[in-house]
C-alpha cells in the first residue's frame, strides 16, 4: 500500500460537493487515513504551490486556494499516486475523461475541484506540509 495527498479545493467545498467527492473516492477504493478542514492563508498557499511561483497563473491560483476552506487528506491504496491521478482526470476538466472527479465536479482549469500529488516524493512532502508527525504515525 502507498499513499497520496489529496485536497478538495474551495470551489468544490463551497458548492457542497465535498461529501460526494469523498464518497466517489471511497467507491474507487481509496481509504482515508487522515483528513482535516482548514482555510489556507496566503503564505501557506504560496509555500504549497512554490514550484508554480513563476507561472502566469500563480497569483490567481493563490487567491483561489485562499478563498475558502479546503479539505486536505491522506488517501491510501495500491499505487496511490498514479491511481488517484487517474481517478481525478486531466487538470483541465474540459479534457478530463468521463467518470473522473474533475469531469464530474470541476468548473475550470483553475477551479478544478481537487489536487493530487504528482509523485511519491511530492506525496511525502505534501503530507508533511498538512499533517503533523503524530497524525502521520502508522502511515
Ligand atoms: P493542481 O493539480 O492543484 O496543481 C496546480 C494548480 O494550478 C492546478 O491544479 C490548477 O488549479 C492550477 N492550474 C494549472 N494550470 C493552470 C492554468 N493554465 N491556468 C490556471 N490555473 C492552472
Amino acid at each position: 500500500m502507498s499513499y497520496t495527498l489529496a485536497i478538495i479545493k474551495p470551489d468544490a467545498v463551497s458548492a457542497g460537493r465535498a461529501g460526494k467527492i469523498l464518497a466517489h473516492l471511497e467507491e474507487k477504493g481509496f481509504t482515508v487515513r487522515a483528513l482535516r478542514m482548514m482555510r489556507l492563508n496566503r503564505a501557506q498557499a504560496e509555500a504549497f504551490y512554490a514550484v508554480h511561483r513563476e507561472r502566469p497563473f500563480f497569483d490567481s491560483l493563490v487567491s483561489f486556494m485562499t478563498s475558502g476552506p479546503v479539505i486536505p487528506m491522506v488517501l491510501e491504496s495500491e499505487d496511490a499516486v498514479a491511481r488517484f491521478r487517474e481517478a481525478i482526470g486531466a487538470t483541465n476538466p474540459a479534457e478530463a475523461a468521463e467518470g473522473t472527479v474533475r469531469k464530474l465536479f470541476a468548473e475550470s482549469i483553475e477551479r478544478n475541484a481537487v489536487h493530487g500529488s504528482d509523485s511519491d516524493e511530492n506525496a511525502r512532502r505534501e503530507v508533511g506540509f498538512f499533517f503533523s508527525e503524530a497524525e502521520r504515525l502508522g502511515l
